[in-house]
């Protein structure tokens, strides 16, 4: 469903029908430069669960801390369990038509940048190019001894292997950060850097950390490059997303915000739609001439 709201928390009745709403946010990013901000609820249709979605709101989220990774032993067995049972899913997952109306919009050269805060893939498994991974991804893993990155089905073997004696729950349901909902981690063996020794970690960004410099500030330029600014599939909670609906509304760059429900960054948007990102992108990507 498509639904063109004024930006706000109030709605009057009596819309025109959904879809014919697209013309209006096409219209409004016809011949303009456009860089795109991506969360979450552009992966859900791809089988990857928001944390913030209609639905999401009963499941208890306690992803971990980076603090709490480094120090306690207890909670990288936790979390490595629920990564290690989750990951064959999240790498398997499939881009969805969000990703690849995207890619086409790329492609059209429609784009100054792609900036995701999605941590699965999806946007480069669908064609785009160099697309901004503001919190990293989780196909990667690093040492925080020496550095080294690498892959994360590496690691995958490697903890298969640790791990021979332990198996999870059956068909765990995938959470939103590529982990599985397990309570009992007990028992699953860890394993560290081969070069070093050192802890390993997945290469993305966890909370209590912050997002590289050298990547806000390409994400920044990508930003400044471009005359709108459209959100796609984000509630904007995290200020590492809404830093960039911010420095848009300062510079005085129109924002569009397509979303399912409300997000923190309508009140400064110029166009809220509240659409399927799977559904609304490729009729956008078309109205836009881009396949
Ligand atoms: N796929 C992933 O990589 C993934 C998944 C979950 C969380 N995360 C991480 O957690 C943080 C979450 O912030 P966020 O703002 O990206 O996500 P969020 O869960 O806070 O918000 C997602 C938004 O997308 C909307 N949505 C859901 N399905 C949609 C659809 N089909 N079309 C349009 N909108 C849809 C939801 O209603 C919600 O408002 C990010 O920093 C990210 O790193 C990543
Ligand atoms: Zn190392």
């Amino acid at each position: 469903m498509v639904l063109l709201l004024p930006c706000g928390p109030l709605a009057p009745l009596g819309y025109p029908s959904p879809m014919s709403q697209l013309p209006a946010l096409a219209q409004l990013l016809s011949g303009r430069r456009i860089c795109t901000l991506t969360g979450a609820g552009t992966s859900t249709a791809s089988g990857i669960p928001d944390y913030r979605g209609p639905g999401t709101a009963a499941r208890a989220r306690n992803p971990v801390r980076f603090a709490q990774f480094v120090g306690d032993p207890a909670w990288r067995r936790r979390y490595w369990a629920r990564s290690f049972s989750g990951w064959p899913a999240l790498r398997d997952a499939r881009p969805n038509p969000a990703h690849a109306a995207l890619a086409r919009m790329e492609g059209a050269g429609l784009l100054t940048g792609l900036i995701t805060q999605n941590v699965d893939r999806l946007h480069s498994k669908a064609g785009s190019v160099d697309p901004i991974e503001l919190h990293g991804a989780l196909a990667e893993v690093t040492c925080l001894g020496c550095g080294a990155l690498s892959a994360r089905d590496a690691l995958q073997e490697r903890l298969a292997e640790a791990n021979r004696g332990w198996s999870p729950p059956p068909a765990p349901e995938l959470a939103p950060d590529g982990d599985a909902e397990l309570d009992d981690t007990g028992g699953f063996v860890t394993v560290d850097c081969l070069r070093c020794g050192g802890l390993l970690k997945p290469h993305v960004v966890f909370f209590g950390e912050n997002v590289p410099r050298e990547r806000v500030d390409r994400a920044f330029a990508a930003l400044d490059a471009a005359e709108v600014l459209l959100v796609v599939g984000s509630s904007l909670t995290v200020f590492s997303g809404m830093r960039f609906v911010k420095r848009a509304t300062t510079q005085g760059t129109p924002v569009c915000v397509l979303n399912l429900g409300p997000t923190r960054g309508d009140a400064e948007a110029t166009l809220c739609v509240d659409a399927d990102a799977a559904t609304a992108l490729p009729a956008l990507a078309t109205l836009l001439g881009a396949g």
